[in-house]
């Protein structure tokens, strides 16, 4: 297959992960006989600083004419630090969002059986974690109306939701519950204890729950849900909900696995097209340091080739990931003390898929930071 892909490196840490995405995906093109075009473009910082603009039209347009996008990571301190900036590099992706209608953003959570060691939670409330969040990612209080008086002494950010917007997501979630892997649950995520628009989605998600008598369904409000999460996160298989909450609850999930550097994405939308990217922030202070953790974004790609068509392929990425963190090679969020570097991890995982096998692998050698291959 041909495939032309959009390439968003943005900030920070983007660049520098999004590139053992690439990697990863020329040895799937070669082991597999396709071909993966390029077109790399700007948004965030980087396009405010080249063009004034996080969001160039060349960048749209170019998305627009591709058959997916790989996005690795958006933000700069030097925004996050001045609340008077007018233009701020997050406008780019939420601008890209809301353009290419990506009202869906998919992420799945789940564990390492070699990694359940690390974690912050004890493992037997951890083992064998598997849900995915869906999160709303065109609407609410993300696109509602903002508002700063005249003297800068108050604020306002509008929350709405309209039912055709909690309906597709409804769908959406419920189809994927009846799926064959999947455990037939979808909770809706909300605040309708407090807030109106979270009784229409109520609402709303009940009447599209009639249509999958098949499928259990749950209400779970915000507040319980983020305790639950830590305290018991086996009872979830679809977690469906709106943008704010998804977004606050997929950081707090990726304890879970392990790291926030594990996670990755995919936004669907109408348009038939769909962007890629790990759930993490551009994470400044390690950016060029080779220290990053590159599975969020790999992982991506690897959900990029099921979009596209190429199961196989995204299972045998899945597989290199699996292989490189069951036999302890981590980046530094993951172990600070036995770590190894953002490309080490890509490398070995380009190996594998080219078909070196485990035991080849000299581990002294990756110590070292030397060839990763006999
Ligand atoms: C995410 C990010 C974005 C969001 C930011 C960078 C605008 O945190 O994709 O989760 O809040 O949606
Ligand atoms: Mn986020």
């Amino acid at each position: 297959m041909i495939k032309k892909i959009a390439v968003i490196e943005g900030d920070g840490i983007g660049p520098e992960v999004t590139k053992q995405s690439i990697n990863v995906l020329n040895a799937i093109a070669e082991n597999f006989g396709h071909q993966f075009i390029y077109k790399h473009v700007l948004m965030g910082a980087v396009a405010i600083d080249k063009t004034g603009n996080p969001l160039p039209d060349e960048t749209i347009d170019t998305c627009l004419n591709s058959d997916a996008i790989l996005f690795g990571a958006i933000g700069h301190p030097k925004y996050d630090n001045n609340p008077n900036a007018k233009v701020r590099p997050e406008q780019g992706l939420l601008k890209l969002r809301k353009t290419l209608q990506l009202y869906a953003n998919i992420r799945p959570i789940n564990t390492y059986p070699s990694l359940q060691h690390l974690s912050p939670l004890k493992s037997k409330n951890i083992e064998a974690v598997d849900f995915i969040i869906f999160r709303e990612l065109t609407g609410g209080i993300y696109f509602g109306k903002k508002e700063l008086n005249a003297e800068g002494t108050q604020a306002s950010d509008d929350c709405v939701y309209n039912r055709e917007e909690i309906e597709r997501m409804a769908h959406l979630a419920f189809h994927f519950a009846q799926k064959e892997n999947r455990r037939k649950k979808v909770t809706l995520v909300d605040k309708a204890n407090v807030l109106e628009t979270s009784r229409l989605w109520r609402k709303v998600v009940q009447e599209v729950a009639a249509q999958y008598p098949d499928v259990t369904v749950e209400y779970m409000f915000v507040d319980n849900a983020a305790m639950q999460i830590i305290l018991n996160p086996k009872q979830f298989d679809i977690v469906l909900t709106e943008n704010m909450f998804g977004d606050i609850i997929s950081d707090e999930a990726s304890v879970i696995s392990g790291s926030l550097g594990l996670l990755p994405s995919a936004s669907i939308g109408t348009g038939g097209l769909a962007l890629f990217e790990p759930i993490h922030g551009s994470y400044p202070q390690a950016a060029g340091k080779d220290i990053a953790n590159p599975i969020g974004s790999i992982l991506s790609a690897a959900m990029m080739l099921e979009y596209l068509g190429m199961k196989e392929e995204a299972d045998t990425v899945r597989k290199a990931v699996a292989w490189t963190l069951q036999n302890g090679f981590v980046t530094k969020d993951i172990d600070p003390v036995n770590f190894y570097f953002t490309s080490t991890l890509g490398e070995l995982i380009t190996d594998y898929i080219n078909g070196i096998v485990p035991g080849s692998v000299k581990k002294e050698n990756i110590e070292l930071r030397k060839s990763t291959i006999i």
